[in-house]
C-alpha cells in the first residue's frame, strides 16, 4: 500500500471519528448525575461508546476510501478480480472485536461489583412491585408510595415482585435492578444530590405499566428523619389518619381523585362518588369499598378497564380496615 493511501485513511478515520466524538460530547444525552453508582455507571457508557466511536471512524474510512478510489468506469462491464481467504486479516477481524467485547465486560462487571457494596452504615429499604404500583418500606414499618432517601447514605433496595417481573429505574441514579417473583434482588443507591426524580417501571408488565411511576425524593438527613417520625405517629394515630396514611403510602393517589387527600388521579373511579357507585353496584358500601380493595376486579365500574387496579389483599388488615374506614367513613 502506497503511503499517500494511508495518509489518506488516516485522514478519513480522525475527521469522522472527529465528528461523531463532537456528536458525542456536545449534546447532553444523559441526565443530571444524583448518585455515587452513577458515575461508575457513566464511565461504562463513556468506555463502550469511545469504542464504538474508534470502529466507527475506522469502517467509515475505509469505505469513503473505498467508494472514491476503487469506483469503476461508466464503460467497463468486467467483473472485479475474484478474492481468496486472507488468514491475517482473517484472525485480525476475528481477534479484535473479542478483545473488545471482553474488556467491555471486565470493566461492567467491576463497576457492578463495586456498585453492590453497601458498607457497614446503609439502611435497608424493601421495595414491593405489583401491578402496577411500587411500596417502599422502611425500617420500623413506615411505607411510603414515594421512595424518599437520605442524602448522602448508602441504601440497599430489596426487591419483591408480587406478581410479573417489574424493572426499576431511577434514571439520575444510573442502574437498573429487575423485580422477579421468586428471586430476592437488590440494588444499593447513595444519593449525592438533592432533589426528586422519576422512578420508572421499565419492564412492560401489563396494561399499566406506563402509569407505573413514582418519585424518588433525596433529602436532607435531618428532613428524612422528621418525616420518618410522622409518618410513625400518623400510622399509630387516629383511625383517619391512618386510613389517610394508608391511602398515602399505598400510591392510591396516582390513579384515584379524592378531595379530602389531595388526589386527582384519573386513570381509576373519582373516590368522592363511592356511594353513588356503591349504589349502582348493588352492595353496601362498605362492603363495595373493602372488596374493591383486596379483589378489585369482582367489580369494575363501567367505563373503567378491567384488570388495571391491582389487589391490595396482601396489606396488613389494620391497614385494609383503616382504608375502608377512612374511604366509607367520612361525609361525602
Ligand atoms: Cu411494572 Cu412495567
Amino acid at each position: 500500500m502506497r503511503r499517500g493511501s494511508i495518509l489518506q485513511l488516516v485522514g478519513l478515520g480522525i475527521l469522522f471519528g472527529g465528528a461523531a466524538t463532537l456528536v458525542a460530547v456536545l449534546i447532553p444525552w444523559l441526565p443530571p448525575v444524583a448518585s455515587k453508582q452513577r458515575d461508575r455507571i457513566d464511565f461504562v457508557f463513556w468506555f463502550t461508546t469511545g469504542i464504538a466511536i474508534a470502529v466507527f471512524a475506522l469502517v467509515a474510512a475505509v469505505i469513503t476510501y473505498s467508494v472514491l478510489k476503487f469506483r469503476v468506469r461508466p464503460d467497463d462491464d468486467s467483473d472485479g478480480p475474484p478474492i481468496h481467504g486472507h488468514t491475517g486479516i482473517e484472525i485480525a477481524w476475528t481477534a479484535v472485536p473479542a478483545i473488545l467485547v471482553a474488556a467491555i465486560s471486565v470493566v461492567s462487571g467491576v463497576v457492578l461489583v463495586q456498585n453492590d457494596h453497601a458498607g457497614k452504615n446503609h439502611m435497608d429499604v424493601n421495595v414491593t412491585a405489583r401491578q402496577f404500583a411500587w411500596t417502599f418500606t422502611y425500617p420500623d414499618d413506615v411505607s411510603s408510595a414515594q421512595l424518599r432517601l437520605p442524602l448522602g447514605r448508602p441504601v440497599k433496595l430489596h426487591f419483591r415482585a408480587l406478581d410479573v417481573i417489574h424493572s426499576f429505574w431511577v434514571p439520575e441514579f444510573g442502574q437498573k435492578q429487575d423485580a422477579v417473583p421468586g428471586q430476592d434482588t437488590s440494588l444499593v443507591i447513595t444519593p449525592n444530590k438533592l432533589g426528586t426524580y422519576p422512578v420508572i417501571c421499565t419492564e412492560l408488565c401489563g396494561l399499566g405499566h406506563a402509569l407505573m411511576r413514582t418519585s424518588a425524593i433525596v433529602m436532607k438527613p435531618a428532613a428524612f428523619a422528621a418525616w420518618v417520625r410522622e409518618q410513625k405517629n400518623a400510622a399509630n394515630g387516629p383511625p383517619g389518619d391512618a386510613g389517610k396514611a394508608a391511602f398515602a403510602s399505598n400510591g392510591c393517589a396516582s390513579c384515584h381523585t379524592l378531595k379530602a387527600a389531595g388526589a386527582t388521579g384519573t386513570a381509576g373511579p373519582d373516590l368522592d362518588k363511592l356511594p353513588a357507585y356503591a349504589k349502582q353496584a348493588g352492595k353496601p358500601l362498605e362492603d363495595f369499598v373493602r372488596e374493591s380493595i383486596v379483589d378489585p376486579n369482582a367489580y369494575v365500574q363501567p367505563g373503567f378497564p378491567k384488570n388495571l387496579m391491582p389487589s391490595f389483599a396482601t396489606l396488613p388488615k389494620t391497614q385494609v380496615d383503616a382504608l375502608v374506614a377512612y374511604l366509607a367513613g367520612g361525609p361525602k
